[in-house]
């Protein structure tokens, strides 16, 4: 699978990515939900270590320019929003569902990778990390037009 290596160093520049998140997030269902999927990415990262091994291969990191582009623009939007709480959520949920996506067009790539080449395990293993991206993904996209209104009405406050 010639994407593997790019994904599993996706999963870990995400990893550290949501973890900055989940310390300057102030909203209580932001942070649950990126407790929530920081957790499922470690044992993502996980079930990829085990897709290497039905290869019979070492887990490898290649530099994902995809991964760390999404990850400087998460930044350059926390940054940006600092100092307005309500929007920086919102902005890095934006950031975040964006993440996601890119997480479910890797995966579906990776599992069309695995099911040519008849490997029954790793389709399964893949499969188990696609469902949560798929799942976290919507989450994410169902909590935005809230902290958009939130983040409007501070505004209006002048906070
Ligand atoms: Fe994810």
């Amino acid at each position: 699978m010639y994407d593997l290596g790019n994904v599993y160093d996706a999963e870990h520049q995400f990893l550290e990515a949501m973890r900055t998140m989940e310390k300057q997030s102030s909203s209580d269902n932001v942070k649950s939900l990126l407790q929530q999927h920081i957790r499922q990415t470690e044992q993502q990262i996980q079930n990829l270590e085990q897709v290497y091994q039905t290869m019979g291969q070492q887990p490898k990191r290649v530099k994902c320019e995809g991964a760390d582009g999404l990850v400087s623009e998460a930044q350059k939007v926390m940054k940006e929003t600092s100092g307005n709480p309500a929007l920086m959520d919102a902005a890095m949920a934006g950031a975040w569902a964006r993440v996601e996506h890119y997480e479910i067009a890797s995966y579906r790539g990776l599992i069309d990778g695995a099911r040519t080449m008849g490997n029954n395990q790793a389709v399964r293993l893949l499969e188990e990390n696609l469902n949560q991206e798929e799942q976290t993904a919507q989450k994410v996209e169902q909590n935005v037009p809230q902290l958009l209104k939130q983040a409007m009405s501070a505004g209006q406050r002048g906070a």
